[in-house]
């Protein structure tokens, strides 16, 4: 490991103010940048980041979630430059190429129950509309118009669109737009951190489970679908839950008649240790969306999985019955040939049993984390950590994410949660590097 001191990243000063008069950065403060610098990054290899000044960073959090096996993977690269060579891109309309019905069969084959129908976009909040609409539109083909209400879970995060934003219930991101949003019943969430002293995370679930349960007696006829985030709710801070949940979710929405839609956007591919999520409660949505890790998180590429059921609804001699839906990169074939290569590293390296063997390992060694006198709620699910950090400092995220630089880490907080989600190439050394490094933030800080 280098041991180097974080420098000054060289040209930062330059790229950042072009970056600052031409770029406006996602979910961000711009005038912040006056103080605290962009870092410029020139390249990526495995879990490491590279800025102009030589400087490293272990991506922690996997650039937002979406990266699986590491930055500029050799296989992943592989492919894509293959697939460059053939066709980039065609139309999905009235065409279609290999990749897009290889990808399609290969997640028919690993998803849960039968979901034999994949609709693609390009981003997570993209699925969601989608899903939504699909879920509404099936209920209008079958008669049932008034089933056009959806509920999620209380403190989900489903995306920013305006469809998406409607099923969010995360206040940062939805009190400004509300007069914009359609409303939206937000059911109690399962999320342990929330549960009696004493109470376990099992029978909390069911008390959440029980409260679905209580909605849906009253105004089942009038909603088209629960969606939710199956075990992690990330952006509320990596809210963890049982999957008993799941289980009743699916058998309350099975007896109203509701759709189950599974965003496991920020949670599918292995990240709560199981390929889906869904599968630790042995249970198949109606509707499963996908992104992020679906290409291995190179490429902005998202899929809605449906049933067989959904899809003959719409199968018509009438156009007009059709699901008139459509995004320009829909199916893009370099991406669903970047998630074709993804999906051949999780069966050549075993990745879902080799990722237990990685998360045995960042528990034992995180154990001084979890035992931090400023560290509350130590938890993990799959190759997802997180915990709460007992602080005062409103600026919190902002200082953790400026101190965790200065250890080689990018970590970026959701409030006083510090989580990490690395990418499943991550090694031994690698893991003690974060660790130790996060240790030395909370010290610092
Ligand atoms: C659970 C979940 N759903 C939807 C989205 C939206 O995805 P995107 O940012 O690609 O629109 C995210 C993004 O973080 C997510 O975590």
């Amino acid at each position: 490991m280098s041991t180097t001191q974080h420098k000054a990243p060289a040209f930062s000063t330059q790229l950042q103010h072009r970056s600052l008069a031409a770029v406006w950065h996602p979910c961000t403060q711009m005038k912040q940048h006056e103080t605290h610098p962009l870092v410029p990054i020139v390249s990526g290899k495995g879990v490491w980041l590279y800025d102009a000044g030589g400087n490293r960073y272990l991506d922690a959090i996997s650039s937002w979630w979406v990266n699986l096996f590491g930055h500029a993977n050799p296989v992943i690269n592989a492919a894509i430059r293959d697939q460059l060579e053939k066709i980039e891109h065609v139309m999905l309309a009235g065409f279609t190429h290999e990749p897009v019905v290889a990808l399609s069969e290969r997640l028919k084959s690993i998803a849960p129950g039968s979901l034999g129908h994949c609709f693609y976009a390009s981003d997570g909040a993209s699925a969601i509309e989608i899903a939504l609409k699909m879920s509404f539109h099936y209920w209008l083909l079958c008669g049932q118009p008034q089933k056009n209400g959806f509920i999620s879970l209380q403190n989900d995060y489903h995306g920013e669109t305006l469809g998406a934003l409607s099923v969010t219930d995360v206040a940062i991101f939805r009190e400004t737009y509300a007069p914009l949003l359609r409303s939206c019943a937000h059911v109690p969430t399962p999320d342990w951190r929330y549960a009696e002293a004493g109470e376990s995370a099992r029978d909390f679930a069911s008390r959440a489970a029980t409260a679905l349960e209580n909605h849906l007696a009253k105004h089942h006829a009038q909603t088209a679908a629960l969606i939710l985030e199956p075990l992690v709710q990330g952006a509320a801070g990596m809210g963890m839950y049982h999957p008993v949940y799941l289980q009743r979710a699916r058998e309350i929405c099975d007896r109203y008649q509701v759709h189950l839609i599974a965003d496991e956007i920020a949670v599918g591919f292995g990240r709560t240790g199981t390929l889906f999520a869904c599968n630790q409660a042995g249970i198949a949505p109606d509707f499963l969306c996908l992104s992020k890790g679906l290409s291995g998180g190179y490429l902005p590429l998202s899929a809605v999985m449906t049933t067989d059921t959904v899809f003959q609804a719409f199968y018509d001699d009438k156009t007009a019955r059709a699901f008139l839906h459509s995004h320009s990169h829909s199916g893009n074939a370099l991406a669903c040939r970047a998630a074709l290569a993804s999906l051949d590293i999780f069966e050549r390296d075993r990745v879902i049993e080799a990722n237990k063997n990685k998360a045995a390992y960042l528990n034992t060694i995180a154990a001084p984390l979890a035992a931090h006198p400023k560290v509350r709620n130590f938890r993990n699910c799959g190759m997802i950590w997180a915990f709460e950090v007992a602080t005062d400092d409103a600026d919190f995220a902002a200082q953790c994410f400026q101190a965790g630089l200065k250890q080689q880490i990018l970590l970026r907080p959701l409030g006083k949660t510090i989580y990490f989600i690395p990418p499943y190439i991550i090694d031994e050394q690698e893991m003690d590097v974060l660790v130790n490094g996060t240790l030395q933030v909370l010290n610092t800080l």
